[in-house]
């Protein structure tokens, strides 16, 4: 029975009222519900975390306590040299996942520090991501 981590950074608590037209209406509490159902099979853990150290703390923790991790690192992904080095750090497979399509956006959004620390990223699809990032790491710890 894998346990993964579903990680969220800043802002993405307030998912289902902050700017909806790019976010969509489902709430973070939504998101790991349906997680919840669609993968019975999977122990979830689920934190939330508008500041950058405790993201990180919480990944130090999940070491060797989870299986792997989906990560929204949220506007940290733009900026933050240091989740990227905590993802190499704690050496478990993480997905990297983007409600929209940050590309297509603003252009200081083009940027990711945390894709290459990264085994995988779904971005641009919605609460669909996270569905898809848990399959995709169910097949990488598989194998
Ligand atoms: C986001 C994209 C980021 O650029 C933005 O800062 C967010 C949310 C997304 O899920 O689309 O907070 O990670």
């Amino acid at each position: 029975m894998p346990t993964l981590l579903i990680l969220n950074g800043p802002n993405l608590n307030l998912l289902g009222s902050r700017e909806p037209e790019i976010y969509g209406r489902d709430t973070l509490q939504d998101i790991n519900d349906s997680l919840a159902k669609a993968f019975p099979q999977i122990t979830f853990q689920t934190f939330q975390s508008n500041g950058e150290g405790e993201l990180i703390d919480r990944l130090h923790q999940a070491r060797g306590q989870v299986d792997g991790v989906v990560f929204n690192p949220g506007a940290y992904t733009h900026t933050s040299i240091a989740l990227f080095d905590a993802i190499k750090a704690v050496a478990l497979p993480v997905i990297e996942v983007h409600l929209s399509l940050p590309e297509a956006r603003e252009e200081f959004r083009r940027h990711s520090f945390i894709t290459p620390a990264c085994r995988g990223k779904i971005a641009g699809i919605g609460a669909h991501g996270y569905h898809l990032a848990v399959q995709a790491l169910i097949k990488i710890i598989e194998g």
